[in-house]
């Protein structure tokens, strides 16, 4: 998606086709979300095929889906691209459970990653980080967001406690997951690839299971973790911990690589931001929330109203599915200054990257850990990046990524 946007140009708000995704790969829907909050702030679209939704686009109408979980549910699916089928997983998997289930599975599955647990992984996490970054360093042309896929499984592949050998094959499916239209990812047809998708990751997590329980040897690994957590005195049910694994196993994949393509992008863009983060590596962490709010990898998520609901200056009727825009609320100018300059001195930065409320992301202190780290090493090493062709935008209007980022990185001569 592009994240610089262009000139300002009219926009009927009638026939905007937010499920477009032509939108996503070469169009520019910073300049349609900027007329939505203007005008529209509460939007509603009619599908070709008669599924309808709602979207808010204003921070503030954002945060209220998705954080009022007594207004809006999540038991019926989060996400666009199952819009209007119902969710098989609901009350099942974390991600789809509202409170209390919800907070008493949290609050168990998330003691292995809290940001505390995360300190604890620093150095095994730069070690991961610097062999990847070996391997641009040969002065060559570099498909950054090609290979930084391969990330958060280096990364996170031996805290989950996946093999080496499974990485790739869990890259390649949880990136079907999320943009099934892709030509990169496509099989057969959009259905198709969502299905043998999510068939493949369920069943990976499920053997996962049955052979560590075949082995009797506990490794200290996440998945191991979702095997021994107790909710109200009894342990998750094999079912709950293969959705959960899965959607583990997917927010590590699919987000944390878009925005490191999204950021270092910006900063090939604006060079002037690249020398300064590079000449005071304290600014490491402000850059990587900048990067957050101006990448916002998961471009929105989705919610089902329980009752007729008033929002955005409209009202949803009961069962409604509003989709909130996190990718528009952190351009809303009413809360960021200046809100489409990438800006890595921002002071008030309090982006949505990793949603709001109750289902808040869990892996945030893990995804900040690694884009710290992949920055500060990345300064270190690099003393400048080149585009080496035109960057390629993911066909997905759920995920903002890119699927090629051409570039030569510069050896930096002296520390
Ligand atoms: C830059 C990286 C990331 C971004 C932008 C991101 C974004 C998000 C967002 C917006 C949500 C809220 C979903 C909702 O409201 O329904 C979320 C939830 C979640 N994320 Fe992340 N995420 C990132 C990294 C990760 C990582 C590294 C993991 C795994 C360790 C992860 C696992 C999850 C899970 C399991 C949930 C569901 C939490 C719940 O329902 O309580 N994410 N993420």
């Amino acid at each position: 998606m592009r994240l610089t946007p262009g000139a300002g140009r009219d926009v009927d708000l009638g026939r905007v086709d937010l499920f477009d995704l032509d939108l996503y790969t070469s169009g520019d829907p910073h300049v349609i979300w900027d007329v939505m909050r203007a005008e529209a702030p509460l939007h509603h679209q009619i599908l070709p095929d008669g599924r309808e939704f709602w979207s808010v686009t204003r921070y503030d109408d954002v945060c209220r889906v998705l954080g009022d979980h007594q207004a809006f549910t999540s038991e019926r699916g989060t996400v666009v691209t199952h819009l209007g089928e119902d969710d098989v997983a609901a009350g099942k998997l974390m991600t789809s459970t509202d409170p209390p289930r919800h907070t008493q599975v949290r609050r168990a599955i998330g003691t292995k990653l809290t940001v505390r647990a995360v300190a604890s992984w620093q150095d095994r996490i730069r070690r991961a980080v610097v062999r990847f970054l070996e391997s641009a360093l040969d002065g060559g042309t570099w498909d950054l967001a090609e290979q930084v896929q391969r990330l958060p499984m280096i990364v996170a592949g031996p805290l989950l406690g996946i093999p080496e050998r499974d990485w790739d094959e869990l890259v390649e499916l949880t990136a079907m997951v999320t943009a099934p239209s892709d030509p990169h990812y496509h099989q057969g047809s959009r259905a198709a690839t969502l299905a043998i998708a999510h068939h493949e990751l369920v069943t990976y997590v499920t053997q996962w299971v049955e052979r560590r329980r075949a082995a009797g040897v506990e490794d200290g690994s996440l998945l191991d973790h979702l095997m021994g957590v107790r909710v109200a005195d009894a342990p998750l049910t094999d079912e709950e911990i293969a959705y959960d694994g899965y959607s583990l196993l997917l927010g590590a994949n699919v987000t944390t690589p878009h925005t490191v393509s999204g950021t270092v992008l910006a900063l090939v863009e604006q060079p002037e931001q690249f020398e300064m983060a590079r000449a005071d590596l304290s600014l490491v962490p402000s850059l990587v929330e900048e990067g957050l709010r101006w990448t916002s990898a998961a471009c929105n998520f989705m919610r089902y109203a329980r009752n007729g609901t008033a929002i955005g200056g409209g009202t949803v009727p009961p069962g409604a599915a509003v989709v909130a825009w996190i990718g528009s609320a952190n351009r809303d100018e009413s809360r960021f200054a200046d809100p489409h300059r990438f800006d890595i001195t921002r002071r008030e930065n309090s982006h949505v990257a990793f949603g709001f409320g109750p289902h808040y992301c869990i892996g945030a202190p893990l995804a900040r850990t690694t884009l710290r780290i992949f920055f500060e090493e990345l300064f270190q090493r690099i003393g400048a990046i080149d585009l080496a062709g035109e960057p390629q935008h993911l066909r997905s209007c759920f995920i903002a990524g890119m699927t090629h980022l051409p570039i030569v990185a510069q050896k930096r001569l002296r520390p």
